[in-house]
């Protein structure tokens, strides 16, 4: 990373603006954080820094579908660092089945070939942190070898710490040679849904304002959105160790899609999936069009179907499906180049409603 490559906080989220729709709260801190987490390491050795500043690692929570994947994935290209996205869930302690939380490295390693310069600042994405929360206290007598102790095991290396890896990751060829990788610089951005914690938050927050006597009907900060008063004491009650809670200072949530924004994710950003269709059938000389009423129903689908702009994919896969088979023949046929997609060529694909879409 040089200097010239590093972007200010609101060209990082004008960046992301282009391709991920809404998340406004997600995006100003991802901005923020990350810039910080650059500066800190391009103004590393300047003789006049004053303070060390410490390294923020990041929690992002919130539903499926919404984003969280990918305005991390985002960043990491316009910075141009490398990136990988490991799952919390495929490790376990060392010594069990399952992959040490040196893996995580072997990825980014192997995403970068191995450019350990390189690998040194990029950014490492751990899905599913939720599901590594700590079983119920006092119930398990067996060592919480995929949970706990992973959470344990994470702790050095989102510190800051030389590692050693595995080249070809994993514990299937012990013989390698270890790389050694300093993880003081690699931004770790943890990730999960964190099902529950609302109600942890929403306990929390009812209790407090009965305390000082304010009944429950206290606007929250996020506009409702429950994730938007996390502290660390909810991620701790939620089953994260206090270690692991404080070594990612920075925790930031995305919101549930509704169906506005599912329109806006159809139609707006780079690269949607409305022009993308239009991009397969002017390769056939065939103008296509959707009605607005179309793109409602396909982002009504979704919102029924519950998992965020995920479930667009697999509707308009569907409903295009007879217009992709029949459109090459008709215009071979008889010329016609313009299709009309319509909300009757959308529901019609999904006559029992969503569940129909997957
Ligand atoms: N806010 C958004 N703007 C534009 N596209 C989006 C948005 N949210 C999700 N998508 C689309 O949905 C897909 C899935 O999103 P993403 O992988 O970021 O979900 P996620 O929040 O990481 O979910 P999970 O918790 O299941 O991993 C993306 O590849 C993208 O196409
Ligand atoms: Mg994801």
């Amino acid at each position: 990373m040089r200097q010239n490559q590093l972007k200010r906080p609101d060209q990082i989220k004008a960046y992301l603006d282009k391709h991920v729709v809404g998340q406004e709260e997600a995006k100003k801190t991802l901005s923020v954080a990350v810039y910080n987490h650059y500066k800190r390491i391009l103004h590393k050795d300047d003789p006049e820094r004053g303070a060390d500043v410490e390294k923020s690692n990041i929690l992002l929570l919130g539903p499926t579908g919404c984003g969280k994947t990918m305005l991390v994935k985002t960043i990491a290209k316009m910075l141009g660092v490398p990136f990988y996205i490991g799952n919390a869930t495929s490790i376990t302690a060392s010594g069990y089945v399952g992959d040490d939380v040196e893996s995580l490295l072997s990825g980014l390693l192997m995403n970068c070939d191995y450019d350990v310069e390189k690998a040194k600042t990029g950014i490492v994405f751990i899905d599913e942190v939720d599901k590594i929360a700590k079983r119920e206290a006092g119930v398990s007598v067996t060592r919480d070898v995929s949970g706990e102790c992973v959470q344990q095991g994470l702790l050095k290396m989102v510190e800051g710490h030389r590692m050693g890896v595995q080249p070809q990751g994993g514990r299937k060829h012990p013989e390698q040679p270890l790389i050694y990788l300093d993880t003081t610089d690699i931004l770790f951005i943890g990730s999960g849904a964190f099902v529950g914690l609302d109600g942890i938050v929403e306990r929390r927050t009812g209790r407090d304002q009965n305390r000082i006597g304010f009944g429950n009907a206290a606007a929250s900060r996020g506009g409702g959105n429950p994730y938007a008063d996390v502290t660390a004491q909810d991620l701790r009650d939620f089953g994260l160790i206090p270690e692991f809670v404080g070594r990612f200072p920075v925790v930031t949530y995305v919101d549930p899609l509704d169906t506005t924004a599912l329109e806006n994710i159809l139609t707006k950003p780079k690269n949607n999936l409305v022009s993308q269709y239009a991009e397969l059938f002017r390769e056939d000389g065939i103008t296509l069009t959707f009605e607005p009423e179309a793109i409602t129903a396909a982002a009504q689908l979704a919102t029924d179907l519950g998992t965020g702009a995920r479930g667009l994919r697999s509707i308009m896969e569907k409903a295009m499906r007879d217009v992709m088979f029949a459109a090459p023949k008709a215009a071979y046929m008889n010329g016609s180049r313009e299709i009309v997609v319509t909300r009757e060529m959308i529901l019609g694909a999904h006559p029992n409603g969503p569940a129909r879409a997957v």
